[in-house]
């Protein structure tokens, strides 16, 4: 992959409506549980970042029959059912996709077949030992480099439910262990002390798996019994929050601006970065289209530190970095604690965050767990690096919005993973 830089040129204010791809966690588990389904799915507005693509290329590689393309405003049709599926000829390459292949490694393991999933460099240093245990107490053979990294040999087959308890908070985990549960003899019980994003379970309720969800305050039991059979649907996927929460913080932080993000997923586990900038004070309407579904209007306005405590990482884990450009440019200081998961994500954001934002003026300090920011109002245009992380290169990509100057963003590559048309939406609202 050739390397590309982004110039953002500071201080122009935003103006004007912008809609983001559809939800790329949705994304992912509509074309994983389509592909399982009897029937045809009709599935409308598919994130189009190079994430989701690598689960449909291995659906198709799996035997899945799909028709159409992704990206707003586009269809596609899945042609599923379990009995249609055979074990892939070839590895299932997940790219940068952290989520494909956790969620690939807990479908695949319910099929008696020999799999190999691979991934890029960063994908390569990420942790899989947090699916590989709960899947081989399950049965399934699963198999990693030092035994616990990818690439990952997937021998699935006959498996039996588990009642487990994660080690951390993470719907990947979570969703392997369920997607695995379906084939699995009796009931695998997934344990949540924190409720992580709960499209899984929710996806699956709508298949007419056989699933109950039982609240036990901040947490939840989610039990799955086998459920071969899952019913074809028909969904359109709302735009991804953690990509709408770009423009959000940006029509904050860029004086003169008013964004409004149109069709935003604000269900449960993934609108905590809008209470976040509320509590900051943003200037923010929330104008609800049903339950799930908003349009925000944020515009400029002064904002103030806060804390974000470990309960609430759940619900924001990848806002973070652009929610500590919005408190770099606070009045104040902002704490960041129990996010240690951002260590293991496509860079250690902790570290890359601190350093990129360092990079144009803000003073920012990682701690083991978490980040303390001290509020500096304004920053200086500079160069900042992606690390191959698409979220890092956004987040840096709004400071440099709101920065004095001109910044440049290198390995803006990065961005194409889950947001190929940011470049040109931010042209168009400027
Ligand atoms: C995701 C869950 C989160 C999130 C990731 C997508 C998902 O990861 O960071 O971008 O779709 O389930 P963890 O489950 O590892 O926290």
């Amino acid at each position: 992959m050739t390397s590309r830089t982004l110039t953002v040129g500071g201080g122009r204010p935003l103006r004007g409506q912008v809609r983001v791809p559809g939800d790329k966690s949705i994304s992912h588990r509509a074309l994983l549980l389509a592909s399982r389904a009897e029937g045809t799915s009709v599935v409308r507005g598919l994130s189009d970042g190079d994430d989701v693509a690598r689960t449909a290329t291995a659906m198709k590689a799996v035997g899945a029959d799909l028709a159409g393309q992704l990206g707003s405003g586009e269809t596609m049709l899945v042609h599923g059912a379990a009995d249609r599926l055979r074990e892939p000829e070839q590895v299932l390459d997940v790219g940068n996709s952290g989520t494909a292949m956790r969620l690939l490694a807990g479908w695949l393991a319910g099929f008696p077949w020999l799999c190999v999933l691979e991934g890029d460099a960063s994908v390569n240093r990420r942790p899989m030992d947090r699916v590989i245990e709960p899947l081989s107490v399950m049965g399934a053979r699963v198999e990693g480099r030092g035994g616990r990294l990818p690439p990952l040999v997937v021998q699935g087959g006959a498996l039996h439910g588990i009642d487990y308890t994660p080690p951390m908070a993470s719907a990947q985990v979570k969703s392997a262990v369920l997607l695995a549960g379906l084939c699995a003899e009796g009931a695998t019980v997934v344990r949540e002390p924190l409720v992580t994003r709960t499209h899984t379970e929710e996806m699956l309720a709508a298949c007419g798996a056989a699933i109950e969800v039982v609240r036990q305050g901040p947490g939840q039991v989610v039990t799955v019994r086998s459920s071969q059979r899952l019913e074809s649907f028909q969904l359109d996927v709302p735009g991804d929050p953690s990509a709408g929460a770009y423009w959000v913080v940006a029509g904050c932080v860029v004086p003169g601006s008013e964004v409004v993000v149109e069709g935003l997923y604000v269900g449960p586990g993934r609108a905590g970065f809008l209470d976040v900038l509320a509590r900051m004070g943003a200037d923010l309407s929330v104008e609800h289209r049903d339950a799930t579904t908003a349009d925000i209007v944020a515009r400029h306005g002064c904002l103030r530190g806060t804390d974000i405590g470990a309960d609430e990482v759940p619900g924001l884990v990848d806002e973070i970095p652009v929610l500590a450009v919005a408190a770099a440019l606070a009045e104040g200081t902002t704490t960041v604690r129990g996010a240690g998961e951002l260590r293991v994500k496509e860079s250690d954001r902790l570290a890359t965050v601190t350093s990129e934002l360092a990079a144009l003026g803000a003073q920012v300090e990682a701690t083991t767990d978490g980040l303390m920011i001290s509020g500096v109002r304004s920053l200086s245009g500079g160069t900042v690096r992606s690390h191959g992380d698409h979220r890092v290169a956004l987040a840096m990509a709004v400071a440099g919005m709101a920065a004095g100057g001109t910044t440049r963003s290198e390995g803006w590559e990065a961005v194409d993973t889950s947001y190929p048309n940011f470049e040109l939406q931010l042209e168009a609202l400027v």
